[in-house]
């Protein structure tokens, strides 16, 4: 029998957050291989359901079960809640909660508090794309469009891949979460210069590599013409764009299926055009050098990730592991119950 059998371990935010300050390198390597498992066929994601609700356009819950074999061997579901109104009363927009379950015999064996897992899966995905698609070992300048926690934690991620970052462009609809942001970004490093942008357009001039984690639901961008030469856009809000300019670009995504659905830019792209060929490849067949980083006939590369639960489950399993180690947590004895045959 498992040694965790019926203990369940509890993990809350703050906790994870301690466990995994520093530990950037690690959930960027766990993050990596979840990529290269999926793109050698050793992963399982059923389709993710959406909870949504009357007259809320914005909000939304959804499930994320996901396996993840090769050396992870863990299986779970994240159950992520998406209220951007939660700004304005000073909330944050997302909320998470990941059970992790035991491959042996399907009990969950943790639960963790998950937005921050999420944030930082997110966030490293971006940015080891940016690795791998951008073709200089430096760069200086970056732009993120959209002044929240994941645009945060992407450019933390970038600074560990990309030491060399100096200057940090921002644009945002709200002046107050840019001004914020700034203040977050100088608390990171008061040696990073911040400049903000009124556009996508005058930004993307100026910044090689780009993030947008906006919370648009329309596409809202509908030129690449002033991006610089061989320009890197990590599209994690996944609807900023208009077809034509996702038709002009260099695709590659985390998932081609996942990636089509939903009305992101690529979705819509499809219905217009009526088939993915515009998606070059996976991140993770570049990974595992199935496939070339670029096309050289396409100026611009864009890196489109849905947001795969093996992300999740791997950062969740070194977190659970991390806090094993380091008995951090609450256990919760007896979590299931006696055999009914024994009640
Ligand atoms: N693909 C993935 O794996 C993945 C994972 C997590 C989150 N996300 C997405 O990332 C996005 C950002 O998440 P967050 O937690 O940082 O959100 P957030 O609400 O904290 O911040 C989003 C910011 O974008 C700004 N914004 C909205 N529309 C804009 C526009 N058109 N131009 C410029 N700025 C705009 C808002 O004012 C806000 O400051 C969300 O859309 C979320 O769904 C994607």
């Amino acid at each position: 029998m498992n040694s965790n059998s019926g203990n369940l371990l509890l993990l809350t935010g703050d906790e994870i957050d301690a466990l995994l300050r520093n530990r950037d390198g690690d959930v960027l390597e766990a993050v990596k291989l979840a990529y290269q498992a999926h793109s050698r066929g050793n992963t399982i994601m059923p389709p993710n359901s959406y909870l949504r609700f009357p007259n809320k356009e914005k909000e939304r819950i959804i499930a994320k079960p996901a396996y993840l074999g090769e050396d992870f061997e863990v299986a779970g579901i994240k159950w992520i809640a998406s209220f951007p109104g939660n700004l304005a009363q000073n909330l944050e927009r997302a909320s998470a909660t990941l059970i992790l379950n035991s491959i042996e015999t399907g009990h969950p064996v943790a639960i963790l508090e998950s937005s921050i897992i999420s944030a930082k899966r997110t966030a490293a995905s971006a940015a080891l794309a940016a690795q791998y698609l951008w073709h200089q070992d430096t760069v200086s300048t970056v732009g993120l469009v959209g002044c929240g926690l994941i645009n945060f934690e992407t450019l933390r991620f970038l600074l560990t891949v990309y030491p060399t970052i100096e200057n940090v462009v921002l644009c945002d609809l709200s002046w107050e979460r840019a001004e914020q942001f700034q203040d977050k970004v100088l608390e990171l490093n008061p040696a990073l210069k911040v400049k903000f942008s009124p556009s996508f357009g005058e930004l993307s001039e100026q910044s090689p590599i780009i993030s947008l984690a906006t919370t648009a639901i329309n596409p809202h961008i509908n030129s690449l013409d002033n991006c610089c030469e061989n320009a890197v856009i990590l599209h994690v809000s996944l609807r900023d764009f208009v077809p034509e300019v996702i038709l002009a670009a260099d695709n590659v995504a985390d998932d081609i299926e996942q990636v089509c659905s939903n009305n992101t830019s690529l979705h819509l792209t499809e219905q217009q055009i009526g088939n993915r060929d515009f998606i070059r490849c996976t991140l993770g067949d570049i990974l595992n050098g199935e496939n070339s980083p670029r096309n050289p006939q396409k100026p611009v590369s864009i890196f489109n990730p849905f947001g795969l639960g093996i992300l999740d489950m791997a950062v969740a399993k070194l977190t659970e592991n991390l806090a094993r180690e380091e008995k951090c947590g609450t256990i919760i004895p007896g979590f299931l119950p006696k055999s009914w045959l024994e009640r």
